[in-house]
C-alpha cells in the first residue's frame, strides 16, 4: 500500500459516508456521527501507532483499518435503525460484505495486508479476539479494540454530561432507572468479559462499559483514559450501592497497577 493507496481509500470513504443521505433527523444525524467516529477512531490508531514506533507502512494499515472499522454502520442503521447488533446483526461482518462488494483493494494492497485489515474489523466488536489470531495480526486486532473503546467512552460520556451537544445520538440515556443485575456485577468481579445480551437494565450497561476500562491493551490507551478522567467520569451516573462500590473498586485497583507498570 502507497500514500497514494491511502489517498484514495479517504476519499473513498468521504463519498461511501455521503451516500446515505437521509431526510430523517435522527437517521443523518446518526450517520453522521458514527462518520466522525470513524475519523477519531482513525486518529487514535494514529496515536498509538506513532508511541509503538509502528513503521510506515504499519501506519498506513493503522490508518485504514481505523477508517473503515464501523464501515457497516452505515448500511445497518438505515437498514434497522439501531446500532445493536444483536436486534440487528454484526455490523463487523456487514462491513466484510460492503467492502467486498466495492472492490477497493483489488490492486492497492497486498493479500496479506488485505488479511490482516479484514481480520481487524471482523474481530473489532467481538466479546474476544480469536484465539487463533497471533503475530502483526493480533497487534492490530488490538490496536482497533483499544482505538474504538477510547472514542466511544469519550462519545458516551459526553453525552451523559452533555446531551444537548449530540441529539438523537442513538445511546441509551435513563439514569432514572437505578436496578442493575446480580449476574453482571459478579461476572465483573470475577474478571469476565459480559456480553451486552446479558444487559437487562441501563445501569447494567454502564458497569459493562466501565469494566472495558480493564481491557484495554497498551499503556498510551491507558494513559488517555487516565487522562480524560473515563472512570470518575462514568461512574458518576451509576449508583452507588455496596454491590457497585465493590465493582468500583475492584475496576480502579487493576487500572491504577497497570498505569503503575
Ligand atoms: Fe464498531
Amino acid at each position: 500500500m502507497t500514500k497514494d493507496d491511502l489517498r484514495f481509500f479517504r476519499s473513498w470513504f468521504e463519498d461511501y459516508a455521503l451516500s446515505y443521505p437521509s431526510e430523517d433527523v435522527e437517521v443523518e444525524a446518526n450517520l453522521r456521527y458514527k462518520k466522525e467516529h470513524s475519523l477519531r477512531v482513525r486518529d487514535y490508531m494514529l496515536t498509538l501507532g506513532r508511541d509503538l514506533q509502528l513503521d510506515t507502512n504499519q501506519m498506513l494499515l493503522a490508518e485504514v483499518i481505523g477508517l473503515f472499522h464501523d464501515v457497516g454502520r452505515f448500511e445497518q442503521y438505515v437498514k434497522y435503525h439501531t446500532f445493536k447488533d444483536h436486534e440487528s446483526e454484526d455490523h463487523a461482518e456487514l462491513g466484510l460484505l460492503v467492502l467486498e462488494r466495492e472492490q477497493i483493494f483489488s490492486g492497492r494492497v497486498s493479500e496479506l495486508e488485505e488479511e490482516i485489515i479484514l481480520t481487524a474489523i471482523k474481530n473489532h466488536n467481538q466479546l474476544v479476539i480469536h484465539e487463533d489470531i497471533g503475530g502483526t495480526t493480533l497487534l492490530f486486532c488490538q490496536l482497533i479494540r483499544d482505538s474504538d473503546k477510547l472514542d466511544i467512552f469519550e462519545q458516551i460520556i459526553n453525552f451523559y454530561e452533555n446531551p444537548k451537544r449530540t441529539p438523537y445520538l442513538a445511546v441509551e440515556e435513563n439514569h432514572k432507572d437505578h436496578r442493575y443485575s446480580l449476574e453482571i456485577i459478579q461476572g465483573i468481579l470475577s474478571g469476565k468479559q459480559i456480553s451486552y445480551t446479558s444487559v437487562k437494565t441501563p445501569v447494567d450497561l454502564k458497569l459493562i462499559r466501565l469494566s472495558w476500562l480493564l481491557n484495554l491493551t497498551f499503556p498510551a490507551a491507558l494513559e488517555i483514559a487516565k487522562r480524560k478522567e473515563f472512570f470518575a467520569r462514568l461512574r458518576a451516573f451509576i449508583p452507588e450501592t455496596k454491590d457497585t462500590v465493590k465493582v468500583f473498586q475492584y475496576i480502579e485497583q487493576i487500572i491504577s497497577q497497570q498505569v503503575s507498570k
